[in-house]
């Protein structure tokens, strides 16, 4: 997909479709629409729906005209974009990818969207390329009638007065940006027949070499040497075979140190294993190597951005799957740090794979730590499909993420790390089990990897409840959200210590 940008009048442009944004300037219930351009020629096309309440400005009300008179476009969209005091850039974003979302239920390939003038340009020009660039994504890849209705050319309307170089430079950004949420959600949204540990190492390896960032593919005997006993342990029932995955981006530029270590859990399959889940849903559960893909696509964009600092992300990519050769509950396993873990649930296999995955990320070198999995259900009840959460056990680090989620509109919320839940993990035969009952799930789940970060400043993002839209939203398809990439990215440019 092409994006520009255009200093022209909006009603002068030539286009398959002007979209245009109304707000709300109410502060009660009764809708009071502006439109946000100062365009003559669109005020007057406008005015009479605007008066007659037939436009309200509702978040993503689209009233569409044809073959309007007075402005160059064949059609023009009107977008409501809520109330105008709330319009920000995480709305705009939205509004850029319903939009998008829009043309293409009716087959229109490029249009023209019109910068609201009360956003500044280069950080509202960014926003719209992403929001159309999320919302061009189709997740119908195995439908006989799949239509393509790729977007191919987007032109962003600015004032003539803004500067347009640095509008281009933010565009730019916003695209490495939203393709490489794009890429997560695309490996996210992979079956696990055409997603097997070893296809999504390859799909890692092939964004490398794309991209210029080293990567290394380790399989079970090098595992075994490694002594990732924990990891290990939840293959041993797989007909496929592990793979670990180390990707380095290490600028010449940046300093020694800090180094940034991001770690996925890539189950690409989770039966349960001889805990086995029920059937309800666990087709569901091939989307549990989406902590794996967020790193994929965060890696993507940090390779194209450059920015001055070392990062380093291990992979962990296993199925976990019932069979002779299984473990079982009661097994006891080593980690590579020589903790013994009772494995009283194999169901809880995420936290074993990572055990290992984050000792190993300290052994490579990491500094910081930064880890995200589809890792428990009792997220999903405590912060239910609206947020991410956060499990830290470092104030100053998990404060500076924080800013990051807020600039690029992913909703995180700050979980309790206390020691107080440590008791429910104690093992009597060994240093810790696997899980830790039915209560603070979430919780305990993040303290079990905090034994594996030694005194590293480390971040858990717990995405089981976000990774996937369960709903189909006006700006994205139900499916895999690629949540955290743009939060994970800005955090990775704005790191220093
Ligand atoms: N992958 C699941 C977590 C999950 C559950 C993700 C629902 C998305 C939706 C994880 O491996 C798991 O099975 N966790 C168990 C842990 C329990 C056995 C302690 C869970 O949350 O039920
Ligand atoms: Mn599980
Ligand atoms: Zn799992």
């Amino acid at each position: 997909m092409k994006i520009a940008t255009s200093p022209a009048v909006p009603s002068a442009i030539e286009t398959a479709l002007l979209v245009v944004a109304v707000a709300d300037t109410s502060s009660g219930k009764t809708p009071s629409p502006e439109l946000l351009v100062s365009d003559p020629a669109l005020q007057a096309l406008t005015a009479p729906l605007i008066s007659s309440a037939d436009v309200t400005g509702k978040f993503v009300e689209p009233v569409w005209l044809l073959s309007p008179t007075g402005v160059a476009a064949k059609r023009v969209l009107l977008i409501g974009a809520g109330k105008k005091d709330k319009l920000c850039l995480t709305e705009l974003r939205k509004l850029a990818g319903a939009a998008a979302r829009a043309a293409k239920s009716k087959n229109i390939k490029s249009f023209v969207f019109v910068l609201p003038e009360l956003v500044e340009a280069p950080a509202g020009a960014q926003a719209i390329a992403e929001g159309v660039i999320t919302g061009n994504f189709d997740v119908d890849t195995y439908r006989s009638d799949r239509k393509d209705q790729q977007l191919t050319d987007i032109t962003i309307a600015i004032p003539a007065k803004a500067d347009s170089k640095a509008a281009e430079q933010a565009i730019a950004d916003g695209i490495i940006i939203a393709e490489s949420q794009n890429l997560t959600r695309t490996l996210g949204l992979e079956p696990s027949n055409f997603m097997t540990p070893s296809i999504l190492a390859e799909r890692a390896r092939a964004m490398c070499a794309e991209t210029g960032l080293s990567c290394e593919v380790y399989g079970p005997e090098k595992l075994k040497e490694l002594k990732m006993g924990a990891f290990l342990s939840v293959s041993q029932g797989a007909g496929e075979e592990p793979r670990l995955v180390v990707m380095r981006y290490e600028p010449a530029s940046a300093p020694a140190s800090p180094v940034l270590g991001l770690v996925g859990k890539g189950i690409t399959f989770d039966t349960g294993g001889i805990s086995i889940k029920p059937s309800e849903n666990m087709e569901k559960m091939k989307y549990d190597m989406c902590g794996a893909a967020t790193m994929i696509g965060t890696m993507r964009a940090i390779a194209l951005l450059k920015p001055s600092v070392r990062v380093i992300s291990i992979l962990c990519c296993s199925e976990n799957m019932p069979d002779g050769k299984a473990q079982k509950p009661g097994d006891v396993q080593f980690a590579m740090n020589g903790k013994s873990i009772e494995v009283i649930n194999t169901d809880a296999e995420g936290r074993l794979v990572l055990a290992d995955g984050l000792c190993y990320a300290r052994q490579l070198g990491a500094t910081h730590l930064i880890d995200a999995a589809t890792l428990t259900g009792a997220v999903v009840v405590a912060l239910g499909y609206h947020n991410v959460g956060v499990f830290s056990n470092n104030e100053d680090f998990a404060d500076s993420f924080t800013d990051s989620t807020i600039r690029t509109g992913e909703k995180m919320w700050r979980m309790p790390l206390d020691q107080d839940y440590f008791d429910h993990i104690r093992s009597e035969i060994a240093d810790i089990k696997n899980t830790g009952g039915r209560w603070g799930g979430a919780t305990t789940a993040a303290l079990f990897l905090q034994e594996f970060v030694d005194d590293k400043p480390w971040i858990h993002l717990d995405i089981a409840g976000t990774a996937w839209l369960e709903e189909n939203k006006a700006w994205m398809p139900k499916g895999p959200s690629g949540v955290a990439v743009r939060s994970l990215v800005d955090f990775a440019r704005r790191f220093r210590t």
